[in-house]
């Protein structure tokens, strides 16, 4: 059915309408009806920016984009407009950003989120979004790691498979739906040195094991879109390389949607100097296969000479043009193009997307340093302050890419940690070191709240440096040296290395940016209404000379753990991070034991199981993890890869066994010949609380 209404389409349109489908619109303002009435655009952009994570943007309305979908029906072939804007981790009501949902290891809450995101976007007449970004990250410079899920490709995947059903559901055609994104196709992180738009070099494995999976992980999973990155990997800017957008893509995943570009990354090709002019660089992203050109216009300037003189095919546009007519008809755009106006107020932030929104922020704050037992703070401490730049945060708490957040929907920070304290306990609030030298000597404790502003982290925004922002790093001095117990609460949208006040302060949780009802969630957990449950997927580096630093390296012929002088190491620093990807502390302790493995060898598949107890007083929550390391291969191997986790909910002094099925298909990697397959051999096993630790097995494949 779609395909012959493609079809038939496709044979009424002429040139200048197939090239208006590929043509993405954006007006500075000033927007020119004549572009819609006359078929030159398939798409507009509601853009409003990265940076604007403040939460005090234009938003999208319905009524505007019934109004210009109005006018594209009117056109020839009536083909409706698709309306896009970032919704990256909420549109009103705002969720953690994704680096903290990935902390939460809980792909099904990620789903719920990303479904209410799509609840709200459309409510309000945009039918697309860019999102997920699932780019992997090495690299904490880079600002972008705010956007993604960290660095490991097993939860990247996991993580890619749920936000994408929650956006699109079954069927994107619902009216609550969207089409998702995954961007940036592909190797957007690994940037040199943290510069956001530089150039990577990746080698073919690496991209294929590291980077790609979340991406096929996508197209599984019936992505609509994707987006080409701006970058140039390994000399060919990612707009404008067929290999990566046509032969895996299409070739080799089946993806039959299309292929948006980046802002303007189509006419950078000329910068990257891989085309002299626009037309050049619009011929080498349409032939790459970048089906639709974000905002530069060049496709609709150019295409059409370009068809005359020979440089552009009629297959390629066709192509293009099917391909994003599939999408607008799966998208029900066709039958359904309007949007009742009266739905913003019914879908916007409604009570049980605050309630998600505190649950996801709550389940993605990682305790990482807990001595003694401070946390939670119990009712021995009558007077707590509550110190630091960050105290009276509220769009503060979104992170980047929040357009439509709204801070007055925020309870400021502290407000919220008051509604939340238990009677009798008092807060008192200061701002900066004097204040709090002041206050403090009344105080029987002290939460000291630090960490970066939204507009620090995102895209563009690049940082030298991973200590605390400037002052930051004194103010926990000072605090630190009042005498009280302190607890140091991070708000990043990165890893920090914040190694020097870890050892200052008796506890540590860091609560990235956790969204529209953060501050409460972070109270919950401060005093003990709930437990930390998060996990790091991202390794937190003790120094930025350590970046690149990630959980499954290559082993190298000279590993630290190796004996003898001449090891790879760092003479001033150790070369372990501050702390390992998986890692996370609770209320409550546990052990593992008992490690058996269903067989020596593997045939086909493996059962893995240990027993895990709650050794402490408490209930918890324990997320167990799964490693293994391929010992010898074709090609070197990482010392350690993710294979799967689950959690465990235990009460004091109970034990379950938890158990893993590995298959060999898990196994598989990209090998010398530049196949992908299994290598028989010996393999190391670990069920670990994190990627540093655990119990350890052995098994041959
Ligand atoms: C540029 C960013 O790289 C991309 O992630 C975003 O979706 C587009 N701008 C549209 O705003």
């Amino acid at each position: 059915m779609t395909e012959s209404k493609i079809a038939d389409l496709l044979s009424k349109m002429n040139l200048e309408e197939k090239i208006g489908q590929l043509n993405q619109y954006f007006s500075f303002g000033n927007f020119d009806a004549e572009i819609i009435r006359k078929g030159k655009a398939g798409s507009v952009i509601n853009a409003a920016g990265a940076l604007t994570g403040t939460g005090e943007s234009k938003s999208s309305d319905a009524e505007t984009c019934n109004n210009i979908q109005k006018l594209a029906l009117d056109t020839p072939h009536g083909i409706p407009q698709l309306f896009g804007r970032d919704v990256i981790h909420g549109y009103r009501t705002i969720f953690p950003i994704p680096l903290a949902q990935s902390a939460s290891f809980n792909p099904e809450l990620a789903e719920q989120a990303a479904s209410i995101a799509a609840l709200e976007a459309t409510a309000t007449g945009i039918k697309w979004t860019f999102a997920p970004m699932l780019d992997i990250a090495r690299d904490a410079r880079w600002g972008r790691i705010a956007e993604g899920n960290g660095e490991d490709p097993f939860l990247g995947a996991q993580m890619a498979a749920a936000v994408i059903k929650g956006f699109q559901g079954d069927d994107y055609s619902a009216p609550d739906k969207l089409v998702a994104c995954a961007k940036h196709y592909v190797g957007y992180g690994t940037a040199e040195g943290g510069r956001d738009y530089d150039a990577g070099e990746v080698s073919e494995p690496t991209l294929r094991d590291i980077y790609l999976p979340p991406f096929e992980a996508a197209v599984k999973s019936g992505v609509g879109t994707l987006m080409s990155a701006f970058l140039d990997l390994n000399g060919i800017p990612a707009s404008g390389n067929r290999r990566l957008l046509t032969d895996v893509l299409r070739g080799e995943w089946g993806f039959d949607g299309f292929v948006v570009s980046d802002w303007d990354s189509v006419v950078e090709l000329i910068q990257h100097g891989v085309a002299e002019d626009r037309a050049e660089a619009a011929a080498i992203a349409l032939h790459a296969g970048v089906d639709m050109e974000m905002v530069s216009g060049s496709y609709i300037e150019t295409l059409a000479a370009s068809l005359q003189s020979g440089k552009v095919t009629q297959e390629d546009i066709d192509e293009a043009v099917r391909r994003i007519l599939r999408i607008k008809l799966r998208a029900g755009l066709f039958d359904k193009p309007f949007t009742d106006p009266d739905r913003a107020t019914r879908d916007l932030l409604r009570p049980n997307s605050r309630t998600l929104a505190r649950q996801f922020a709550r389940e993605t704050m990682v305790l990482l340093k807990n001595e003694d037992d401070l946390l939670p703070l119990d009712s021995n401490f009558k007077r707590i302050a509550v110190v630091g730049p960050l105290i009276h945060a509220r769009s503060e708490l979104f992170g980047s890419w929040s357009p439509d957040g709204r801070a007055a929907d925020v309870t400021p920070l502290g407000d919220a940690l008051k509604q939340i304290a238990p009677a009798g306990v008092e807060l008192v609030f200061a701002d900066h070191a004097d204040k709090a030298t002041h206050i403090a000597q009344s105080t029987d404790a002290i939460v000291l709240v630090v960490g970066e502003y939204p507009y620090r982290s995102g895209e563009n925004s690049n940082v030298s440096d991973l200590s605390l922002p400037p002052g930051q790093a004194e103010l926990v001095e000072t605090v630190a040296g009042l005498g009280k117990p302190v607890v140091l609460v991070v708000i990043a949208g990165r890893p920090l290395a914040i190694t020097k006040q870890a050892a200052q302060v008796q506890s540590v949780l860091y609560a990235w940016q956790p969204g529209i009802e953060g501050g409460a969630a972070l109270g919950e957990i401060l005093f003990g209404l709930e437990a930390p449950s998060a996990r790091l997927p991202v390794t937190f580096p003790r120094a930025t000379g350590q970046v690149p630093i990630y959980y499954n390296q290559k082993n190298s012929g000279r590993p630290i753990r190796a004996d003898g002088p001449f090891k790879s190491r760092y003479v001033d620093i150790p070369n372990a991070p501050l702390y390992p990807f998986g890692y996370g502390l609770t209320y409550t302790t546990f052990e593992y034991a008992n490690l058996k493995l269903s067989s020596e060898t593997m045939r086909g598949k493996l059962e893995i199981s240990a027993d895990v107890t709650n050794s402490g007083k408490r209930a918890g929550n324990e997320l167990v993890q799964l490693y293994v390391r391929d010992l010898v291969g074709s090609l070197t191997r990482p010392v350690r890869e993710l294979k799967g986790f689950e959690r465990v909910v235990l009460k004091p002094g109970e034990t379950r066994r938890v158990s893993f099925t590995l298959t060999e298909e898990a196994l598989a990697f990209t090998r010398a010949d530049g196949t992908k397959g299994i290598e028989p051999g010996k393999f190391n096993i670990w069920i670990a609380p994190n990627s540093q630790s655990g119990l350890q097995g052995d098994f041959k494949l």
